[in-house]
């Protein structure tokens, strides 16, 4: 197994910091040549983090590798995380905690339905997931209440609860671990250092971690976020703190990593293209993920990455920035799981969630 662009650059981590390998690195990164071409910006490339898992990718598995080890360094038995109905993030724990013999329970909230809500859910029962429907005013309730029925009070093995969308100091360590990599794909000659590399931002996890990692590794490129949450989840000064609190994580374990701070006003997040809000499909960014799939033959969706490219070629446009360099860091899994979830009946699944499969989809669902 390679060690990890983190632990080479600080080995003292990889004595501090457990880690369970699940994820298939380095992902490639790639040219975006008939895309850049259509929308007339060159130096378009794309870092294929829908290719960190055969099983399911994406970016939850990075966090997951950090995450899912800390559980088992705590001895738990149950691992507790929550998100939308049809999140991604939860349906990642299912499968690669279950891939660990944990038993992964799941609060999920409401959120507009789709296709790949549907998909996910009957993807997170097949994978043997407790899933709890909750309203977000209970789920404090409801948490404390799991956390108590998942621990193992005779063996003292806590529960342990992984916060929405992986986004911990711990989490988050997955993209610093990223930045490395691209630092060394860039290195290699894979790509040139790109002067900008977009993401998008839910519950800024990724992005935190990847401006703590580039910071760390040296590299000049700007990181822009595209909410695609609501602002009390996702705004420049959530972001700062998750970066600094991240830099105090490591620092605190490794006496050779230097401090990182940053600012809210350094910090370029994009909030024009959350449209009428989470999980709200936009003309925008349907069409990113139409040009995407032509073009270059890869697949994105609706809530995170369609946004987050649609952000991207706007921003380029708007600043006349289409003879520099740009990575578009894909977050969304390319595995295609729809035959499996096809075995389901989602009867099958609790009867708070049949709605989803009762209720029409959104207009601008296509898949
Ligand atoms: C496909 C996809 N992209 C991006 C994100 C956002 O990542 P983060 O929550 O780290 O901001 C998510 C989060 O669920 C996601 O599922």
């Amino acid at each position: 197994m390679e060690r990890l662009p983190l632990f080479e650059a600080y080995p003292e981590l990889d004595l501090r910091l457990p880690r369970v390998p699940l994820a298939t690195l380095p992902t490639p990164v790639q040219p975006l040549a008939r895309l850049g071409q259509a929308t007339g910006i060159p130096g378009l490339y794309v870092k294929r983090d829908d290719l960190t898992s055969p099983l399911y990718g994406g970016n939850k598995v990075r966090k997951l590798e950090f995450l899912l080890a800390e559980a088992r360094r705590c001895g738990a038995r149950t691992v507790i995380t929550a998100g939308a109905v049809g999140s991604n993030h939860c349906l990642a724990t299912a499968i690669h905690g279950r891939r660990l013999e944990l038993r992964v329970v799941l609060l999920l909230v409401d959120q507009p339905v789709a296709q790949y809500v549907r998909t996910n859910l009957l993807l997170d029962h097949f994978h043997r997931a407790r899933l709890c429907k909750t309203s977000l005013a209970a789920f404090p309730l409801r948490l404390a209440w799991h956390y108590l029925r998942g621990t193992d009070w005779r063996r003292l093995r806590p529960a342990f609860y992984i916060p929405f969308g992986g986004s911990s100091s711990l989490g988050c360590l997955g993209y610093v671990n990223a930045a490395f990599e691209l630092k060394k794909q860039v290195e290699e000659g894979l790509l040139p250092e790109p002067d900008y590399t977009f993401v998008a931002a839910g519950s800024l996890g990724t992005a935190s971690g990847l401006v703590l990692g580039l910071r760390l590794a040296g590299l000049k490129t700007r990181v822009v976020g595209v909410r695609v949450t609501p602002v009390a989840l996702c705004s420049p000064s959530r972001w700062a703190r998750m970066v600094n609190r991240t830099s105090a994580s490591l620092t605190g374990r490794a006496t050779t990593v230097p401090p990182v701070r940053v600012t809210p006003e350094e910090l370029v997040l994009l909030g024009d293209f959350s449209g009428q809000g989470y999980a709200r499909f936009t003309e925008e960014g349907m069409q990113a993920v139409h040009l995407m799939r032509e073009h270059e033959g890869i697949r994105l969706e609706g809530t995170y990455t369609g946004k987050a490219l649609a952000g991207t070629l706007d921003y380029i446009h708007k600043n006349q920035l289409e003879r520099q360099t740009h990575l578009f860091w894909n977050t969304y899994s390319s595995a295609d799981l729809s035959s499996v979830a096809q075995t389901i009946d989602y009867r099958d699944l609790p009867r708070a969630f049949h709605r989803y499969f009762e209720q029409p989809c959104q207009a601008l669902d296509s898949d």
